[in-house]
C-alpha cells in the first residue's frame, strides 16, 4: 500500500484534510491537477474579497465629502488592480504548498481519477494504492438552456473576476450570493447593473429574514443596482456587441456582458466515480452518511460535493473533522446548525443558526433581540449607520438558536455568534460579557440584553 489515505482535489476541503492527516502521522497523498486551493482561493473567496475591499475603498473615497473629506475623483487602472489581486491570491496559494511540504504531504501534480477500490490512477505516473480515499473536487457553475460560457459574452464568476474588461452595461442572471457579491463589486466599478432572479426573493438558498433582506434591498436601490425579482432570463440575441435578453414578463434587458449565477454542481465528471458504482444523486451531489462515508468502503465525500451548504470553511471542517476520525475512530459530526455564513454585498449579511422565521415556523417559543448599528458610537463615527444586529434564543433556557448581522464588518462580527451556538451558550453569557468601547461588537451583547428587555442603549419592549 503506498498511503493510508489520498485525497482527489486540493481545495480548502482537501489541503486542510491533508495537512491534519499528516499532523496526525498518517501517510497522506494529495492529487490536484490545478492551482492549489480551488475555487475558493484562486477563483471564488479570497479574489472577491480583494476586489470587494479595493473597491470599497473607491465607493468610501467617492462619497467622503459629507466627512469633509475631499478626493480628486478616483480613477481605476484595471491591470493593476487585476494584478494586485492575483498577487492576493498568489501569495495564499504559496503558502499552501508550503504548509504541504512542510508537514510532509505528498502532492501529486496530475489529474487523479478513480480506478477501482483503494487505487487512484494519475494521469501521468502510476496509480496510487490506498487505504481510504476522499473525494473533494469540489462544484462548477452550472449553465442554462440557451446560455453557454462558451459565449465571450456569457461570464460565469471565473470571467468575471479575472477582470478584463468593466462592461458599460452588465446583466448578472441569478440574485444569489455569488451574483450579488459580483453585482455590488461591478456596480462599484461603473458598471451600471441589472440582476435577474428567477425567485420573488434574493438570496432564497439562505435562512434570512425578511427584516434583513429589507435592509440590503433599499441598499441595492440606493446603490443603482436594478433587482427584477419573479423574472427568468428565457433567451438572448445579439445586436451588434450587445446582448439583449428576452426575459419571462416579456421585456428586454440590453447588457454588453451576461454574468451567468444561477448556482453551482459538484465536480463529478470524468472522476471514475463507476469504478466503484458509486452514483451521485439527481442534483449531482455523492451521497454521504453523518460520518462522510459515501456507499463505498474506505471512500469518504467532502465539501461541495456532498449535500449541504457550499462554503469552504464547511468543506475545511469537514476534512479536518475526517482525518481527526481517520486517526482516532469515531466520527464527530459537524454542527450544521452552528455554522456561520458571511455575504460580501454592501452592507454585509451574516448569519448563524436559525433565522427567526426557521423558528417561529419549527414553532418554538422564542426571545428575540435586536440593536440598530445607527446606535453604535463606532458606527457612527465609520459613517457606517446602516443595519442590525439579530439573536434569536429560546425562550424557555435562553439558549442562542441563531443571530443575523446586517451592517458594516457583518462577516468579521458573527463569529461571537458561531462560538456562542457551538458552544451552547444562552442570551446572558453574551449579554454578561463586558464588551470594549466603543465597538462594533457591543452591537451583539446590546441584541442579547434587548432580547432580556435590558438593552441599556435602545428602548426596550
Ligand atoms: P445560489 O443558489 O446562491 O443562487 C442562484 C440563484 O439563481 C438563485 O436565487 C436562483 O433562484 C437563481 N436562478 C436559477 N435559475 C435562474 C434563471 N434561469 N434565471 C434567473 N435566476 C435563476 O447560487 P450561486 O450564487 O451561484 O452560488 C453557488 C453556491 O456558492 C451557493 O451555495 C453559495 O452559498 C455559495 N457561495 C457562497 C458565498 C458566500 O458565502 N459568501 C460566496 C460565493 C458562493
Amino acid at each position: 500500500m503506498d498511503y493510508q489515505v489520498v485525497i482527489i482535489g486540493g481545495g480548502p476541503g482537501g489541503y486542510a484534510c491533508a495537512i491534519r492527516c499528516a499532523q496526525l502521522g498518517i501517510g497522506v497523498g494529495l492529487v490536484e491537477e490545478r492551482q492549489l486551493g480551488g475555487v475558493c482561493l484562486n477563483w471564488g473567496c479570497v479574489p472577491t474579497k480583494a476586489l470587494y475591499s479595493a473597491t470599497r475603498l473607491l465607493d468610501r473615497a467617492r462619497t467622503a465629502g459629507d466627512m469633509g473629506l475631499k478626493f480628486a475623483s478616483p480613477s481605476i487602472d484595471l491591470p493593476t488592480l487585476a494584478s494586485w489581486k492575483d498577487g492576493v491570491v498568489s501569495t495564499l496559494v504559496g503558502g499552501i504548498e508550503t504548509l504541504l511540504d512542510r508537514n510532509g504531504v505528498d502532492l501529486f501534480r496530475a489529474r487523479g481519477v478513480l480506478d477501482g477500490p483503494g487505487r487512484v490512477a494519475l494521469a501521468s505516473g502510476e496509480p496510487l494504492a490506498t487505504e481510504r480515499i476522499v473525494l473533494a473536487t469540489g462544484s462548477s457553475p452550472i449553465e442554462i438552456p440557451g446560455f453557454s460560457f462558451d459565449d465571450p459574452g456569457v461570464w460565469s464568476s471565473d470571467d468575471a473576476l479575472a477582470l478584463t474588461e468593466i462592461p458599460e452595461r452588465l446583466a448578472v442572471i441569478g440574485g444569489g450570493v455569488i451574483g450579488l457579491e459580483l453585482a455590488t463589486i461591478y456596480r462599484r466599478l461603473g458598471s451600471s447593473v441589472t440582476v435577474i432572479e428567477l425567485l420573488p426573493e434574493i438570496l432564497s438558498t439562505v435562512d434570512l429574514d425578511r427584516r434583513t433582506l429589507s435592509v440590503l434591498k433599499r441598499s441595492l436601490r440606493e446603490q443603482g443596482i436594478d433587482v427584477r425579482t419573479d423574472t427568468a432570463a428565457d433567451s438572448y440575441e445579439k445586436a451588434n456587441d450587445a446582448l439583449v435578453l428576452r426575459l419571462s414578463d416579456g421585456g428586454t434587458v440590453e447588457a454588453d456582458r451576461v454574468l451567468l449565477a444561477v448556482g453551482r454542481r459538484p465536480t463529478t465528471r470524468d472522476l471514475g466515480l463507476e469504478s466503484l458504482d458509486l452514483e451521485p444523486d439527481p442534483r449531482g451531489f455523492i451521497p454521504v452518511d453523518d460520518a462522510l462515508r459515501t456507499g463505498v468502503e474506505g471512500v469518504y465525500a467532502i465539501g461541495d460535493l456532498v449535500p449541504g451548504p457550499m462554503l469552504a470553511h464547511v468543506a475545511s471542517a469537514e476534512g479536518v473533522a475526517l482525518a481527526d476520525a481517520f486517526a482516532g475512530g469515531e466520527m464527530e459530526p459537524l454542527d450544521y446548525d452552528a455554522i456561520p455564513q458571511a455575504i460580501f454585498t454592501d452592507p454585509e449579511i451574516a448569519s448563524a443558526g436559525l433565522s427567526e422565521s426557521a423558528t417561529k415556523a419549527a414553532g418554538r417559543e422564542t426571545l428575540v433581540g435586536r440593536f440598530p448599528f445607527a446606535a453604535l458610537g463606532k458606527a457612527l463615527g465609520m459613517r457606517e449607520p446602516e443595519g442590525f444586529f439579530q439573536v434569536v434564543a429560546d425562550a424557555s433556557d435562553h439558549r442562542i438558536l441563531g443571530a443575523q448581522i446586517v451592517g458594516a464588518e457583518a462577516s468579521d462580527l458573527i463569529s461571537e455568534a458561531a462560538v456562542a451556538l457551538q458552544s451552547k451558550l444562552t442570551l446572558e453569557a453574551i449579554a454578561d460579557a463586558v464588551h470594549p468601547h466603543p465597538t462594533l461588537p457591543e452591537g451583539l451583547k446590546e441584541a442579547a440584553e434587548n432580547a432580556l428587555g435590558r438593552a441599556i442603549h435602545t428602548v426596550n419592549r
